[in-house]
This record gives C-alpha cells, sequence and structure tokens, in this order.
C-alpha cells in the first residue's frame, strides 16, 4: 500500500472511506471530524447523540454518506481517553482503521492525521504514526495460499490536510513511517517463511538481496570459513543439520564516530537437537531466527534514513538439528574467543550460535553491541507476550535502548545481572555450561552470553514472548511480529544525533 500526503478539505475527498476520530466523552466533534460531520448535516452528532459512538478506544463506527459527500464512506476511529493518548495510539487506531476499510472492501482511504488536533501532539509524528499503523496492521503472509478471487487489497492511503504550511512535515513523517514499517514486514515475511523454504542458505541470499537493494554491503560466510575463524560453538550447533550454515555480515557506513553492532540469532529451525522438543508447537520454531530477521530488516531501514553512525549486522544462521553428526550433551565446544562450553542441553543452542557472532562483533571493538534473540521460554513466563526482557553490563546504553523502545512502542523490560547468577553456569570441565538450571533461565542465559563481549557495552533482549502473535491487535497481526525491528532504527538515530 502507498500512503500519500494532499492538501484539501477532507469532506470532499474521492475514496472507498474518509476515516476521521473521536476522544472518549466528546459530543460535538470539532477540527477534520467536525468539518464532515457538518457536510454530513449531523450525522456523526447523531451516532453519538443515540450512544452509538462512544469514541471509546478500539471502536469503529460506519456512516454510509448516500451521496452527501463524495466519498460513500465514513469510518469515525474511537480514540480513547484523552488523558491516556499517546503516539502509540495513533499507530493502532491507524491500523485497525485501515483493517477495517479493507475489510469494507476499500481500495482506497483518506484519513486525517489523529493526534494532530486538540490532543496537540507534533503533526510529523502523527503522520509517521498514521503510516507505520497502517502498513503494519494491513500485512499479512499469504504467499502459500491460493488468492481469494474475491480478495480486495487496500492500495491507496491519502490523508488529507487543510493547513498547507503542514504538507512538508507530514510528507516527511510518512516517508519514515513507510520505510519504518515496510523493514518490520520485512523482518516479518523472513519470520513467517516456513523452514523448509527458509533455510540458512535462503536467509543468507534474501539478505543479500535486501542489503543489495538498500545500497549495502553483505558478506555472506561459508562452514570453511567459519572454522577458519574458530567458530566452534556456531559449528557445533551446525554439525546435525544437511543444511549448510551461513555467517551473514551486513555493514552500513554512515559516517560519524560511533559504531554500532546488531547480533542476531538465526536458526531457522530449532528442533532442540539431541535433546528434542516435544512435537506440540514445536512448528513455531520456524521463528527462531527472528532475531536475525529484525537486524537484516533494521539495515535496509537504516540504510534510508542515512544516520551519520556506523552499524555492523551479524546473523550466524543454521538449522539445529539431531543427526549422527550432531553435538550430543557432555561434548565441549570452544567458541572464537578461545572459551570453552560444557553443553549440556543442545536445545539452548541460541546462545552457542549468539557466542561466536557476539564474540565476532567485540572483535571491532564497536561502541556498543545490542543482540536480539528468541532465547528462552522462561523470558515469556516473566513477561508473557506483552514484553521483551533486557539484561545489561552498561547502564547508560541500556537506558538508551529503553528510550528507543519507547519512541517504537516496542515493550522492553529489564531484568537483573545479579553476579550471584553467575554460579548457575559453571562447569566442572570447561569454562562455563549452557544452561543454569531451572530459576532465572533468562538471566543464566545472558550471563553466558555476557562472557563474549568482552568490554563492549551491551544490551541483550529476548524475544522469544513477542516473536509471534495468533491475534490481530494494533499494530500486530497474526503471525510474526516484525519486534523489535524499529526499536534498532530507533536506537541508531537515536545515537547518531
Ligand atoms: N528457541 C528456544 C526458545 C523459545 C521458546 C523461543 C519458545 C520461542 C518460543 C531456545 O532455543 C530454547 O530451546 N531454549 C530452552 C533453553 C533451555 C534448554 C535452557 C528453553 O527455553 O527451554
Ligand atoms: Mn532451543
Ligand atoms: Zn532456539
Amino acid at each position: 500500500m502507498k500512503v500519500r500526503v494532499e492538501q484539501g478539505d477532507i469532506s470532499a475527498f474521492q475514496a472507498g472511506a474518509i476515516i476521521v476520530n473521536l476522544f472518549e466523552g466528546i459530543t460535538s466533534p470539532g477540527g477534520g471530524t467536525g468539518a464532515v460531520d457538518a457536510a454530513l448535516d449531523g450525522a456523526i452528532a447523531s451516532v453519538i447523540a443515540d450512544g452509538e459512538c462512544r469514541g471509546k478506544d478500539g471502536e469503529l463506527t460506519l456512516i454510509r454518506t448516500l451521496g452527501k459527500i463524495a466519498a460513500p464512506r465514513v469510518i469515525v476511529a474511537g480514540l480513547g481517553k484523552s488523558e491516556k493518548f499517546t503516539l502509540d495510539k495513533v499507530r493502532s487506531v491507524s491500523a485497525g482503521a485501515a483493517r477495517y476499510a479493507r475489510r469494507l472492501r476499500c481500495k482506497t482511504v483518506a484519513t486525517i492525521t489523529h493526534g494532530a488536533g486538540i490532543a496537540g501532539l507534533d503533526p510529523e509524528a502523527c503522520a509517521q504514526a498514521v503510516a507505520e499503523g497502517a502498513i503494519l496492521g494491513l500485512y499479512r503472509f499469504d504467499r502459500h495460499k491460493k488468492p481469494k478471487e474475491d480478495d480486495v487489497a487496500l492500495e491507496d492511503l491519502t490523508i488529507v490536510e487543510f493547513d498547507e504550511g503542514r504538507l512538508d512535515a507530514l510528507r516527511k513523517g510518512v516517508e519514515r513511517g513507510t520505510i519504518l514499517a515496510e523493514a518490520a514486514n520485512f523482518a516479518r515475511d523472513l519470520a513467517n517463511e516456513p523452514s523448509n523454504v527458509l533455510t540458512p542458505s535462503e536467509l543468507a541470499s534474501r539478505a543479500q538481496a535486501y542489503a543489495q537493494e538498500a545500497g549495502l554491503e553483505c558478506e555472506v560466510f561459508d562452514r570453511d570459513w567459519a572454522e577458519g575463524q574458530g567458530m566452534g560453538a556456531f559449528l557445533g550447533v551446525a554439525a546435525g543439520s544437511e543444511q549448510p550454515p551461513k555467517f551473514i555480515v551486513i555493514r552500513y557506513q554512515g559516517g560519524g564516530s560511533k559504531h554500532l553492532a546488531l547480533v542476531g540469532k538465526g536458526i531457522t529451525f530449532d528442533t532442540g537437537g539431541i535433546s528434542i522438543k516435544p512435537a506440540a508447537g514445536m512448528e513455531e520454531m520456524k521463528g527462531d531466527m527472528s532475531g536475525g530477521a529484525a537486524v537484516i530488516a533494521a539495515m535496509g531501514a537504516i540504510a534510508r534514513l542515512k544516520p551519520s553512525i556506523n552499524v555492523t549486522a551479524v546473523v550466524p544462521a543454521t538449522e539445529n538439528m539431531p543427526s549422527g553428526t550432531a553435538t550430543k550433551p557432555g561434548d565441549v565446544l570452544r567458541a572464537m574467543n578461545g572459551k570453552t562450553i560444557e553443553v549440556i542441553n543442545t536445545d539452548a543452542e541460541g546462545r552457542l550460535i549468539l557466542a561466536d557472532g557476539l564474540a565476532y562483533a567485540a572483535k571491532d571493538a564497536p561502541d556498543a553491541i545490542i543482540d536480539i534473540a528468541t532465547l528462552t521460554g522462561a523470558i515469556s513466563i516473566a513477561l508473557g507476550d506483552v514484553a521483551m526482557g533486557g539484561m545489561t553490563n552498561d547502564k547508560a546504553l541500556y537506558e538508551r535502548v529503553e528510550r528507543a523502545a519507547e519512541a517504537s512502542g516496542e515493550k522492553v523490560w529489564q531484568l537483573p545481572m545479579y553476579d550471584e547468577y553467575k554460579e548457575q553456569i559453571k562447569s566442572d570441565v570447561a569454562d562455563m555450561k549452557n544452561t543454569g538450571g531451572r530459576g532465572a533461565g533468562s538471566i543464566t542465559a545472558a550471563f553466558f552470553l555476557k562472557e563474549f563481549v568482552g568490554d563492549v557495552p551491551w544490551v541483550h533482549l529476548d524475544m522469544a514472548g513477542v516473536d509471534f502473535y495468533t491475534k490481530e491487535k494494533g499494530v500486530l497481526v497474526k503471525g510474526a511480529s516484525g519486534i523489535p525491528v524499529r526499536t534498532l532504527v530507533h536506537l541508531a538515530l537515536q545515537m547518531a544525533e
């Protein structure tokens, strides 16, 4: 879908539907909603008076215009209580209204800039949120399904603005929102793809094509190269798979003095290996490369937004399979920084591939490393499917990540890194073991990762609770979430400032 900005009077605009809005408790609509109401001889005021339209959060009211204005339909989107209103609400409202319009079989819609009226939010930020929300909310993954004959795609969303002086700012916002949402949708495409399609080789070639389109360099290294690098932990996970592992590196050179490294977990399917997982729900493990998808996708948006910072993305990609050649519990692996690991459970494979991914990234001595991974089931016990867990060795960097998450509407909650937890990954035969027992599973995993970043400021994001959704809600749709692509992009933008 294409999002545009045009100058004009929304009530005279020709489109399949016009989207206006209403805060809870407002009885006589103003602004763009008021103008449309007047053109409809008070049709909106009347559904409000009847109590049918109350402006509740998520509420959508359809009004047929019966020839009174050019557009055949008006959708009144509820904004909820004005004191609880945020930019993230703008994204959600825009997503919900766009999906509703598509269900009504509209090919084109026009909207006012939610939030830029009586709510007084920055118009550029609101336009960004309208575009971002609609593009995220309309996403669907249907490439393996027979197309429905009567299916309609919403092709065009126009933000109609009366005030000429605002157009430039709105257009800038729309461009940014489009770039952010399209990057997140690219990550969703990768994570939704089944593992027989998205092998490590396919992930690498899609990363290469995507990087090339964005004007970035992308290197893909193979097993021999990884052997030469001494990446015994990464190769230990790859040992059970017939699919060749790939180590993907993408670089963005934006200038400036800062260097940010992003490391993403790229397990294209996690069976658990010899410590095999139960059958129920295993299909979800096609998404065990969501962290890798997020860092690859973020690079495309960063290249388009051009912050003056240098960013490196690193994605070790492999399957985790059981076989006669697979790593077994009790085996000892040596990572590229020389540290040895006793494998207690082959299902704790994410931290093994990240060990080499992080050590590789740390070699360049970047200013910050962020890793992102569907690492532990324990994180969804702690935080549900609402927030990522964040763990760090650097308070100031963590606060930056928090701010970036805040800007994107994606949520992260910090877990403590008390020294006491480190005891749990001590091994009798190697420098550490790859599991830490029942308690604090997400934190002991982070302690394991911390061994591979050296002195570099680092934040680990565990996204195992927020990678997939089974219901539509706001900008989230069924399937892969695209989290935390937008957070990573905001972080790069904020670090460049
Ligand atoms: N990929 C899984 C974690 C996961 C679980 C992601 C559910 C998404 C949804 C990870 O590789 C894993 O298996 N972790 C184990 C670690 C354990 C063996 C220490 C887990 O969480 O059970
Ligand atoms: Mn696993
Ligand atoms: Zn895994």
